[in-house]
This record gives structure tokens, sequence and C-alpha cells, in this order.
């Protein structure tokens, strides 16, 4: 049989890039960043000057794309052809395109399809909005990492501006309400499914959150 599979979904700002990493490599797993894919190929359709309103070319466009995950959760990389996309996929004019591409139903298909197959060769943490649901609804441990809108912005301030004072605060609050409001159209990330363990990490530390999905991880296999 297959090797564990460990789902783990959770609104932007919940941590729950840093938890899967800091979980793969304790556990030893590869680890795969599903919203890396939908803002790689957000990077390279733009690249080619598609708009991405032009859903019928961007979604026949998306099964074409040479996208390359590294899954070492220690150093995970991202490729389209043999560009390195890491940093550029991060840019605020993708996060603010990304949705365009993720609500797109035949490259959401695609990347679905891609993501399967990598689960289904198992010993891998996957994470993003339907992984629970459905990427991989038979994971035998299937996560949903919430956080409090209020910290939930904290964290993006922090990590987009360096500080939580109430400039970065105003600067991000618009950015986090309206990707959550983006991403509610597409997949109900902000409530479990059945089965689905919940970890609220509003007040604990990064450590106490890797610790509490690790122990979901003992209590599920
Ligand atoms: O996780 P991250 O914020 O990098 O994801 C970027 C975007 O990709 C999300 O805002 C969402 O629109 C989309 N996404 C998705 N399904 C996933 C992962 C990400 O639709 N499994």
């Amino acid at each position: 049989s297959a090797g564990l599979v460990v789902a783990i979904d959770g609104p932007s700002g919940s941590g729950k890039s840093t938890v899967a990493r800091r979980v793969a490599a304790a556990l030893a797993l590869r680890y795969l960043d599903t919203g890396a894919m939908y803002r790689a190929v957000t990077w390279w359709l733009l690249e080619q000057g598609i708009d991405l309103r032009d859903t019928e070319l961007a979604g026949r466009l998306a099964p074409e794309i040479p996208l390359h995950m590294g899954l070492d959760p220690d150093e995970p990389t991202v490729r389209v052809g043999e560009t390195d996309v890491a940093a550029a996929i991060r840019e605020s004019r993708i996060s603010t395109a990304v949705s365009l591409v993720a609500t797109n139903l035949a490259a959401r298909a695609d990347l679905v399809a891609r993501q399967k197959a990598i689960a289904a060769d198992g010993d891998v943490v996957i994470e993003g909005r339907d992984i629970t649901t459905v990427v991989a609804p038979d994971a035998a441990v299937r996560v949903l990492l919430t956080a409090s809108e209020e910290t939930r912005l904290a964290r993006r301030a922090q990590e987009l501006y360096g500080n939580v004072d109430a400039t970065a605060l105003d600067a991000t609050r618009d950015q986090v309400a309206r990707r959550d409001a983006d991403d509610s159209t597409v997949a109900r990330f902000q409530e479990a499914a059945e089965g689905v363990d919940v970890v609220d990490s509003s007040r604990m530390t990064l450590d106490e959150t890797v610790s509490a999905v690790l122990e979901l991880v003992e209590k599920r296999t």
C-alpha cells in the first residue's frame, strides 16, 4: 500500500505552509504546496500575455504548462520549464490574479489531477484549500488549520511588511479580506468536512501547532 498522506487545508495566514513543511521534515515525508501550483500557472499565463478572464483559453493552456514541483520540505522548489519562479509567484500581482485561475474549472481539474498523482505515491504532506475534501479525501490524516481573523491578519502583516503597526495592518486587511472572499468561491475550506480534525492555531506558537498536528498523526495512524 502507498505511504502516509497528511492533508492540511486552511485559509491564507493560518500558517499552514510553515506548519506543513515542519511536519513533513519531522516525519521524513515529501511536501507539496498546492497554492504554489495555482500561483505558478498564473505566473506563466501572465508571462505569455494571456488574459486570465479568457476562461476557455486559460483552461486549454493549463495542462500544457511544464510545472515542476520540488518536494523536499527543507528546500521546496517551483519551476516552470527551466525557470525558477519561487520568488516571482509571491509577488502581489500574482496574489491578486490567482483566484482567476483557481476558479477556472478546467485549469483546476488539471491541477487537481496532478496533485492526485503525487498523493497516490504517498509519503507526502499536501497543503491547500481542497486537499482534505477533493485531492486526498482518503488521506490517513486530514487537518483543517484555522486561526482567528485577527491572528491571520497580524501574521500576514508581519510577513509582508515586517511589523504589525496600524499602517501595516490596514494595508494587509484589504488583501486578506479580498482573498478570503475570492477563495470562499473556490472551496469550503473554512469549515471542516466530516472526519477532518480542526487545529485552531490562534493562541499557539508555531512549535505548539506543529506538535498538535504530529499528535494527530500519531492518533490516526
Ligand atoms: O496557499 P496560497 O495562498 O499560496 O494559495 C494561493 C491561491 O491559490 C489561493 O488564494 C487560492 O485561490 C488558490 N488555491 C486553491 N486551491 C488550493 C490551493 C490554493 O484554489 N488547493
